[in-house]
């Protein structure tokens, strides 16, 4: 067992032998949880999604990643390209902490097609001797040949108010050609808030200041914010962390949620209805937007959550990344809908209990009870009783634990009222479960631990429920 000393989360790629990274991918490969066609890391730790883009004729995909071990350390970015969302190719390191702007860390950023480059915009993580952190936010250049540039950094440290938790760039471009950015960041009285700059070049970038969304103490830090019109309205993506839980919302040891509504970007002012949580499952962080071949929106989660253990972990990998979701604002509502690529997975046949596609059809609104990934000892359970959806996963297995404890939050029972469910469409890979109800309305997202054995699928309810299942094949 390594014993997770700061050296030992600090130790770069270059520092071990080929032989304890083969060593450690094979451990990965032996692990009973490995997804079959989720985004997961070889081995080591996944977190947030980065860079996700559309250039050249292919998305590119980035993630946090921690090569040496299955906990947050020295986080590099892992590149892979995809023509549709559904089988990616994998290029090894994107972005390696080799510079002294990111020596303790790559962290989280984005990445826009930038004629024969991508543009990327990242925070690198310095520490300093003593440890003290400073943040510097820098501009990567990738070219066709999979060559990296980086930028002096064109923001030094944190700005005057705020603490030295600033990071996570997110970039866009204007209908004019200019650019702009999101940045969270920690207020020195330690609030959480979203920083806006622009750029005419994407070399010198104005700091216009935060983003008012009149909400004054939202959560002590503001972590990948991100920023896009959607049919006409605008939406504000982040995650506000320390937020209290309440009733039914806000029961995960952090938030992911968004806000629809107006960017006045003259006043720097957000006008909007509330805060809603982009999903209501157990595992869902820091999503990423892009635009996709054909201008739609989409979105790509780390289903995780900070400061958790992954049952994974055991066997020396941690995590994987979200399904494409296809956003769209439908009178006024934000709605996710799984990328219709993902129907390329649907084999023919019976599936195997773990990896399949299940369509819900409920016409008449009635209520039911649904048991997946059951066997004698463990199982899922997602019940509809006419008021609510209640995913309970206490039973399913080993289970992610939170290492800190917070009141109202934690728990593995999650309610989302709900009066009318007509459809319901759910993805299981072998440690996880997505669902999306009533046509992307509203989702729930769960990472599942079960043993093998655990492969039975049974529904109790009227016999105008009918369910379709579709076997799904590796990636
Ligand atoms: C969110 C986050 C980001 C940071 C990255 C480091 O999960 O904490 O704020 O850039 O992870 O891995």
């Amino acid at each position: 067992m390594t014993t997770w000393t700061r050296d030992a989360r600090y130790t770069p790629l270059t520092a071990a032998t080929l032989a304890r990274y083969e060593a450690l991918c094979a451990e990965a490969e032996t692990s009973p949880w490995r997804q079959h066609y989720h985004i997961q890391p070889p081995a080591g730790l996944l977190n947030d999604p980065n860079g996700f883009s559309y250039w050249q004729g292919a998305y590119h995909l980035f993630y946090q990643w921690f090569p040496l071990g299955p906990v947050h350390g020295l986080k590099y970015w892992r590149h892979l390209s995809s023509t549709n969302l559904v089988h990616y190719t994998d290029h090894g390191t994107g972005i390696a902490p080799d510079s002294d702007w990111d020596s303790h860390g790559a962290y989280s950023g984005s990445a826009i097609a930038d004629g024969d480059e991508l543009l990327i915009a990242y925070t690198g993580n310095h520490r300093e001797a003593d440890w003290t952190r400073i943040p510097y936010q820098l501009t990567a250049h990738l070219d066709t040949h999979n060559h990296l540039r980086k930028d002096e950094p064109f923001l030094k440290g944190a700005p005057g108010g705020y603490t030295e938790h600033v990071r996570d760039p997110k970039i866009w471009r204007e209908a004019d050609g200019s650019y702009g950015i999101i940045l969270g960041a920690q207020r020195a009285d330690l609030s959480g808030t979203a920083l806006y700059l622009t750029s005419k070049d994407a070399r010198d970038w104005q700091l216009h200041g935060e983003i008012d969304t009149a909400q004054p103490a939202f959560g002590y830090m503001w972590e990948c914010p991100d920023y896009f019109p959607l049919d006409d309205h605008d939406i504000l993506t982040y995650c506000p962390q320390g937020l209290p839980a309440d009733g039914d919302n806000c029961r995960n040891l952090y938030q992911s949620g968004y806000l629809i509504g107006h960017f006045d970007k003259t006043a720097c002012r957000f006008t909007h209805d509330g805060f809603r949580e982009l999903d209501h499952g157990f595992d869902y962080y820091a999503p990423q937007s892009s635009l996709g071949a054909n201008g739609e929106r989409l979105l790509i989660a780390w289903m995780g959550l900070p400061d958790t253990i992954c049952p994974s972990a055991r066997d020396g990998w941690a995590h994987c990344l979200t399904l494409p979701r296809v956003l769209t604002v439908e009178n006024g509502q934000l709605r996710q809908r799984p990328h219709p690529n993902l129907t390329q997975l649907r084999d023919s046949g019976t599936h195997d209990g773990v990896h399949y596609e299940l369509i819900l059809d409920n016409p008449d609104n009635q209520p039911f009870i649904l048991t997946l990934r059951a066997s004698a000892r463990e199982k899922t359970v997602l019940t509809y009783n006419g008021e609510a959806v209640i995913l309970d996963r206490s039973q399913s297995g080993a289970l992610p634990e939170p290492e800190k404890d917070a009141p109202g939050k934690g728990g593995h029972i999650r309610r989302l009222a709900l009066r009318d469910l007509r459809r319901l469409q759910l993805y299981s890979d072998t440690s996880s479960l997505e669902i999306f109800l009533n046509d992307g309305e509203a989702t729930m997202t769960a990472a599942l631990y079960p043993a093998p054995d655990a492969t039975d699928l049974h529904l109790a309810a009227a016999d105008s429920v009918q369910i379709t299942t579709y076997p799904l094949h590796k990636a």
